[in-house]
């Protein structure tokens, strides 16, 4: 069994290198610029540890944990133009840096090429690994869909926005071990457990990642701290703070959503911290990694096995990028 460290830089060995031919460079260096900039890499390495789990590593792994990677920049290539994002690994996004019409286009390649990887794989297990990346990847539109069309919502439930980013961010965390664990010859019952574990896991992973957009060290988040309040993002943040506030709170809250007020992140933030929205994120994270470490539980293979996607689990949830 490997350390999520030692995975990590297996990964980054694989994958380091161009992946797009070098013309026309208008089209392709926007995307050797934005893969150039690395990421935590946490997908394909949750699909090598998703095999690992049951047996040694398929060689097919490596396409695939590629092909998931590629597909992850693509969607937060698309996804900073959504949210008007300036900020991206500490550098400026693509659509910031090549216009909107450039990183629509180079995204759409990255796809492409992600389906190329896929198309490595032995005939064995091709079907099924197609089938299961093309399920979170039609999860992943919807859920970011959804994300948009709350930003218009004046209210959303909690449970509207467990399963926006169930769909947004969960499922391909999930898929990505899956696939994993289907390359590495595991039951169905074991699969899906698996499965399961990674939808826990990831909404705790995007719990933390609308925490860290209000509450982050700009320092260490690389991105624009605050994006989601800007962009009125009906983030768990917004709707603990509309279950909890008081009346006062209230229209002040709902003054500065409609509003243009010049301190507008700053005194979100405040109403954030007086309803103390920041021990509630600490609180919910837990439940769903606790939830999560359950389902790991229950995977029948030996518990020693287990420790480095626990280790990862932790990692995930306490990061601070
Ligand atoms: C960002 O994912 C998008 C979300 C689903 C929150 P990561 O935090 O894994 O992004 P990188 O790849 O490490 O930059
Ligand atoms: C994005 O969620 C999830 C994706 C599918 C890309 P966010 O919009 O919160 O991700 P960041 O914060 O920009 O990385
Ligand atoms: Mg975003
Ligand atoms: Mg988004
Ligand atoms: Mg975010």
């Amino acid at each position: 069994m490997q350390s999520f460290e030692l995975l990590s830089q297996k990964f980054t060995l694989y994958f380091d290198k161009r992946h797009f031919p070098a013309e026309p460079a208008t089209l392709y260096e926007p995307n050797e610029y934005f893969l150039k900039q690395g990421g935590k890499r946490v997908r394909p390495v949750l699909c090598l540890m998703g095999n690992e789990l049951f047996d040694e590593i398929n060689p097919d792994a490596w396409p695939v944990a590629t092909a998931i990677e590629l597909f992850h920049n693509f969607t937060l290539i698309h996804d900073d133009i959504m949210d008007k994002a300036p900020l991206r690994r500490g550098m400026d996004t693509v659509h910031t840096k090549f216009g909107d019409n450039t990183a629509l286009l180079s995204g759409d390649v990255m796809l492409v090429a992600a389906y190329e990887y896929i198309n490595k794989i032995a005939p064995l297990h091709l079907q099924t690994i197609l089938r299961h990346f093309n399920q979170a990847a039609k999860h992943v539109c919807e859920g970011q869909q959804l994300d948009m069309d709350f930003e218009k919502k004046k209210t959303v439930k909690r449970g509207e926005y467990f399963s926006m980013i169930e769909l947004k961010t969960s499922v391909l965390l999930a898929a990505s071990l899956k696939m994993g664990a289907i390359l590495g010859g595991a039951g169905e019952r074991n699969q899906d457990l698996l499965y399961e574990f990674g939808k826990k896991l990831g909404i705790a992973f995007q719990v933390q990642d609308d925490y860290l957009d209000a509450f982050g060290d700009p320092q260490k988040f690389g991105k624009q701290v605050g994006g989601d309040i800007l962009s009125n993002k009906k983030t768990f943040l917004l709707i603990h703070a509309f279950e909890t506030a008081s009346s006062a709170q209230l229209e002040a809250l709902q003054d500065l959503l409609n509003g243009t007020a010049s301190n507008k992140v700053e005194s979100v933030l405040q109403v954030y911290r007086d309803c103390k929205v920041d021990e509630w994120a600490l609180k919910l994270k837990n439940k769903y990694l606790d939830e999560a470490l359950h389902h790991l539980e229950d995977i029948a293979v030996l518990s020693k096995r287990k420790e480095p996607l626990k280790e990862l689990a932790y990692f995930l949830i306490k990061r601070e990028h």
